[in-house]
């Protein structure tokens, strides 16, 4: 091996272990801003490095490429909200496999008839399956971008004859993979490989109900390090190759734990939309009972135990540093305050966890779900903020339900529910909650900052 041989790959283990401490880094709120930092400075090493190591004739483009893709990306991070983060990362998944399915084009497109007939089909092979990732990656993460931002519907889109289309699709992968390896100059089969993968991952993704959207993340993001280790292999690429398997790695990682936390098995959540519609069971009825923020704080001024359950509807309202204020006041008042986290409340892994260690809300007073849910009957006040299908008894009470079976935060076992939110709608899974009619529950309509406020103003005037 020559002597710059040696320092480009020498410069790969540093970017790869860069990224494996980085990794590390990130599994903890404290140390994931140093995580990202060490993760970018291994990308930064690994672009340069690739560059070096690839006689580059002309930098004209990858500079424009690099100023656009850089700006957009500073912009976008510096700009972002915390709760549109799931969507921003499904964009990303989404960039990561159109790049690679725009490498695999490039790789073919870029050969001659000569290079072509002495490129061995292996290679061939590795970049359909870049194309068909990819393309499925990013159609995939468009669509889950839509249904996480609010721009279509959580709900799964089920139509008549999908279970078919998919069928289809699956067999047309093999037989077009097939006529795309054996016949590489025809450009005929590189289009319909496009439209193939481009058109699955809309189907695939769109078939999947909001409640199970956090796997899908998960899953896509998996499938874009597959797409980018399946370019790298098409380019010969040690670093991609390497950096596309850390990603796959961790995602399939992420979608197994998240599949855990949901009680769902990969293949139920994939296939969801290709089984037989259930019953809804019987519909839900009652009378919601409303109390104002001033009953509410009689109430937990009377408490000696309470349980505080976040949700997304917490994150929307920013409402944490005035949950951490009356955990005080009610500290203060010589009442225990425990949180209650439920693995997929919010819209990111760990969500409710960086909002609440942003307020300094001690590490130790966060409970896991099966942590507080043997000991429900023992709080005297349970407040849901801005959660809803996370503790949704549906999922426990009601067979035809599509979350019946997802583990849920049991706070109608408690004496008293508090649900703080705006109305008595649905949450993003789409699902009605019979929590809101129990007779231990009262809705304390509004704003979950506002009425935390009110209930904390209530302590000063006490
Ligand atoms: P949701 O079920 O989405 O409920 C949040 C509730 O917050 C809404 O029903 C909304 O009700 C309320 N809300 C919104 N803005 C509010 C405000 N300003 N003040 C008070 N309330 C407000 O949330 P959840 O219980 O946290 O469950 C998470 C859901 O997201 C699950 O279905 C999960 O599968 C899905 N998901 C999770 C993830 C991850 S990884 N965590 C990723 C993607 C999807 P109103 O409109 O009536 O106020």
């Amino acid at each position: 091996m020559s002597d710059s041989a040696l320092i480009i790959n020498l410069a790969y283990v540093l970017a790869t272990t860069l990224f494996i401490v980085g990794l590390k880094l990130l599994s903890h709120p404290s140390s994931a801003k140093k995580g990202n930092l060490v993760s970018a400075i291994g990308m930064f090493i690994a672009v340069v490095v690739t560059l070096i190591d690839h006689q580059i004739i002309s930098y004209h483009w990858i500079l424009v490429g690099f100023v656009i893709g850089g700006a957009y990306g500073a912009w976008k991070a510096k700009t972002v909200e915390m709760t549109q983060m799931p969507e921003m990362v499904s964009l990303f998944n989404g960039y990561g496999g159109a790049a690679s399915l725009l490498l695999g084009w490039a790789t073919i497109s870029g050969m001659n008839t000569i290079t072509m007939a002495t490129t061995d089909t292996l290679i061939f092979v590795t970049v359909f399956l870049t194309i068909l990732i990819g393309g499925i990656t990013f159609s995939g993460s468009v669509i889950a971008w839509g249904k996480l931002s609010g721009k279509m519907s959580s709900k799964a889109f089920i139509f008549t004859g999908l279970r078919e289309l998919s069928i289809l699709h699956l067999i047309a992968f093999f037989v077009v993979g097939y006529l795309f390896a054996t016949d590489p100059s025809n450009p005929v089969w590189l289009y319909v490989s496009i439209a193939l993968a481009l058109s699955f991952g809309i189907w695939a993704t769109i078939s999947i109900g909001g409640a199970d959207m956090p796997v899908v993340i998960a899953l896509l993001n998996s499938y874009s390090g597959v797409a980018a280790c399946a370019a790298g292999l098409a380019v010969e690429n040690t670093i991609l190759i390497v950096t596309g398997l850390l990603v796959g790695a961790s995602g399939l990682i992420l979608t197994n734990i998240m599949c855990k936390a949901m009680n769902r098995s990969l293949m139920n959540v994939l296939l969801s939309g290709f089984a037989k519609p259930v019953e809804m069971g019987e519909a839900i009825e009652g009378e919601v009972k409303i109390m104002s923020a001033q009953d509410a704080f009689y109430v937990l001024e009377a408490a000696q135990s309470v349980l505080v359950v976040p949700g997304y509807g917490m994150a929307v309202a920013q409402a944490q540093h005035a949950v951490r204020e009356m955990q005080s006041l009610l500290e203060e008042n010589n009442c225990t305050v425990e949180y209650a986290i439920h693995p997929v409340a919010g819209r990111m892994p760990g969500h409710m966890n960086v909002l609440l260690a942003e307020a300094d809300v001690p590490y130790d007073l966060l409970c896991e779900m099966d942590d507080v849910n043997p000991r429900m009957e023992n709080y005297d006040v349970v407040i849901v903020i801005g959660a809803n299908d996370v503790v949704n008894p549906a999922a426990k009470e009601m067979k035809g339900s599509p979350i019946y079976g997802m583990p849920v935060i049991e706070v109608y076992r408690a004496k008293t529910v508090f649900v703080l939110k705006r109305s008595a709608n649905a949450g993003f899974a789409g699902v009605d909650n019979p929590l809101f009619f129990k007779d231990n529950t009262r809705m304390v309509l509004g704003d979950a900052k506002d009425t935390i406020n009110s209930i904390i103003r209530e302590f000063g005037d006490d």
